[in-house]
C-alpha cells in the first residue's frame, strides 16, 4: 500500500470514529498553523570561507533566488576551492583516499538529503540535494552514494590532489597506524587544528530557511568512517519557524550530542541565539569531552551567535551577509 493510500485509510477510519462520537469533520479540524513572518534575507557561512561563500550566495538571495539554491551554490564554491579540510583534494583517509560527507535540509518541508563517505564525486552538497529531491531517502553512503550520483548525472573523478597525496605519503612513511584506534584521544585533547567543515544557513525573500554543510572529514580516518556532517541535528539543523544551526569540529564526538538540534530547540523555547550556541557546546564539555568543535546559529529574524570548545589558538568564525553587507564574527 502506498503512503497516500495508508493515509487515506487511516484518516477515513479516524473520521468515522469521530463521527460516531458526535464530532463532525469541521469540529475535528486542527487549527491553522500560525503564519511565520517572512523576515529579511541573510546567508551565514562558517570559518574563513564565509566572505567568499556569502559573496556567491548573497547576490542570488538578493535577486529572489531560493535559499536552497543559495546554500548549494555557496557550499559548492567552497567544495571546489581545493581547501585541505573541505571538498576534493584534501584530508586523505587511512588508505590515502579523500571521501566526502554532506547534507542539506529544507525548512519549509523539513526535508533532508545527505551523503556519507561519498567517493569520486566533487559536489557532495549537490548529490545530497539530489537525494532530497529525487528520492524518498535521506542518507545514502559509500560506493552506493557514488553509484547514485552517477545515476543522477554527476561526473566521477579522482578526489586525490598533489597536496592530499603528499600528506598521505608523509604520514604513511612514518609507519604509524591511524590515531582513530586510540581508545581515548577525545578526552585528552583534540588533534584537529584547522577548518574541517563548511556550513551555511540562508533565509530567502519568500521566508524560507535552508541549511547545509560539507566536509572531507577527519585526517587518516578509518575507511568507511562517516562524521557528523550528514547527520541531521549534528552537522546542521533547521526549523522553519525558529532558525538554523551548523556545526564543525570533531564529528565523532559532536554527533553524540546533536548540538545543532539542541541549539535550535533552545531557541524555540525562547533562548537567545548566543546563549543557545553556548549551551549546546557546554553540554559536550560537561560530559567530559576535550575536543575542538564549534557551532554557529541564526534565528529567522537574523539574530545570530556562536560558540566553540577547545581551539584556543584556532580562529573559528562565521560571516553573515545581509542587504547591509557582510559581517565576520570571530567566536571566542
Ligand atoms: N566535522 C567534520 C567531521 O568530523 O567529519
Amino acid at each position: 500500500m502506498t503512503d497516500k493510500a495508508i493515509s487515506r485509510r487511516f484518516f477515513g477510519a479516524a473520521a468515522a470514529g469521530l463521527a460516531a462520537l458526535g464530532i463532525t469533520g469541521a469540529a475535528a479540524k486542527p487549527a491553522a498553523p500560525k503564519a511565520i513572518p517572512t523576515g529579511k534575507p541573510f546567508i551565514l557561512t562558517t570559518w574563513d570561507f564565509g566572505p567568499g561563500a556569502n559573496a556567491v550566495g548573497w547576490p542570488m538571495l538578493a535577486s529572489g533566488a531560493s535559499a536552497i539554491d543559495a546554500v548549494e551554490a555557496a557550499i559548492n564554491h567552497v567544495e571546489l576551492l581545493g581547501d585541505y579540510w573541505v571538498g576534493a583534494g584534501g584530508v586523505p583517509n587511512e588508505v590515502g583516499e579523500t571521501t566526502l560527507d554532506a547534507m542539506i535540509m529544507w525548512g519549509p518541508t523539513h526535508d533532508l538529503g545527505a551523503v556519507g563517505c561519498l567517493k569520486r564525486v566533487k559536489k557532495a552538497i549537490s548529490v545530497a540535494r539530489a537525494v532530497m529531491e529525487k528520492t524518498q531517502h535521506s542518507l545514502i553512503v559509500g560506493d552506493d552514494a557514488t553509484r547514485f550520483a552517477a545515476r543522477m548525472g554527476f561526473t566521477e573523478t579522482s578526489l586525490t590532489s598533489v597536496v592530499s597525496q603528499q600528506a598521505w605519503d608523509k604520514w604513511a612513511a612514518k609507519g604509524e597506524k591511524t590515531d582513530a584506534f586510540d581508545p581515548e584521544p577525545i578526552r585528552k585533547g583534540d588533534q584537529l587544528v584547522g577548518h574541517d567543515t563548511v556550513g551555511s544557513i540562508a533565509l530567502d525573500a519568500a521566508g524560507n530557511l535552508c541549511v547545509g554543510c560539507s566536509t572531507n572529514g577527519r585526517e587518516f580516518k578509518i575507511p568507511g568512517r562517516v562524521g557528523d556532517s550528514p547527520i541531521a541535528g549534528a552537522g546542521a539543523y533547521v526549523d522553519q519557524a525558529v532558525g538554523g544551526a551548523v556545526a564543525t569540529g570533531n564529528g565523532d564526538v559532536m554527533m553524540r550530542f546533536l548540538p545543532t538540534y539542541h541549539a535550535v530547540e533552545l531557541m524555540r523555547g525562547g533562548m537567545a541565539p548566543q546563549a543557545a550556541a553556548e549551551a549546546a557546546i557546554k553540554r559536550i564539555e560537561d560530559a567530559g569531552y576535550s575536543i575542538g568543535g564549534g557551532i554557529a546559529v541564526i534565528r529567522r529574524d537574523g539574530v545570530h551567535g556562536g560558540a566553540k570548545t577547545g581551539w584556543e589558538d584556532t580562529p573559528f568564525s562565521y560571516s553573515v551577509q545581509t542587504a547591509a553587507g557582510n559581517v565576520k564574527t570571530p567566536v571566542s
